[in-house]
């Protein structure tokens, strides 16, 4: 998605070779209009799956798992990474381990939103080590929904979220690709258009 690319070029704050901090547009302050692209770009590219629901994770991935829901015309889910005392009775839930953090967290999502009549998209806004995807694509085979696809607005590309998704025989696809990068620089993969 090249807009998204030039504004990851123009505002993007790279931290060292792996951060990227992107505050001005998608992570704090959030530019709505590119939200709601990112959403119609999303339905784009997975056009023809009939979607019936997109699941994301709290908290940085709900804009775009709204604007993808908006423009699919379905509901979204956003899993919780705290167990809440109203959400205790019955939710499919599974492990994340966080390296940045060096801990592990549950995830989870209520029973009563995800079942065998779902065919799902999964949304985030960074791909990385891709742990809390790879929970997040766990909990949809748990609940015997299909897997539509994962969405993902960047790729850190030299990390191995990617892989291990696709080890799942999962359907990534990521908006915007980051190769490598460093203070100052940022080079794309550029995909052909899916
Ligand atoms: P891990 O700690 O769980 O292993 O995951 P990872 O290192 O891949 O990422 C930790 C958090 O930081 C994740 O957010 C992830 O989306 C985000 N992240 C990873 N790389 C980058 C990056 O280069 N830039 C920015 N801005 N964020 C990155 P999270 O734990 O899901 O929290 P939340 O922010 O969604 O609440
Ligand atoms: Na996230
Ligand atoms: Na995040």
């Amino acid at each position: 998605m090249k807009e998204l690319q030039e504004r990851i070029r123009q505002e993007g704050l790279i931290l060292s070779d792996t951060v990227l901090k992107v505050d001005s547009f998608l992570n704090h302050q959030v530019d709505t209009k590119l939200a709601l692209a990112i959403g119609q770009e999303f339905k784009r590219i997975f056009a023809g799956k009939t979607i019936t629901k997109v699941l994301t994770i709290e908290a940085s991935g709900i804009q775009f798992a709204m604007a993808a829901g908006i423009a699919l015309d379905v509901p979204f889910v956003y899993a919780k990474k705290k167990k809440a005392v109203t959400l205790a009775e019955s939710v499919y839930s599974a492990p994340v381990h966080s390296f940045t953090r060096q801990e592990t967290y549950q995830v989870s999502i209520s029973q009563k939103y995800l079942g065998p009549n779902d065919n799902v998209l999964i949304v985030d806004d960074f791909l990385a080590t891709g742990a809390a995807l790879v929970g997040l694509v766990d909990i949809v085979r748990e609940s015997g929904a299909t897997l539509a696809g994962v969405g993902c607005v960047i790729e850190k590309s030299f990390q191995e979220g990617r892989g291990l998704l696709e080890a799942k025989g999962v359907q990534v696809h990521s908006l915007a690709r980051i190769k490598s990068m460093s203070p100052g620089h940022v080079d794309f993969i550029e995909d052909e258009e899916p």
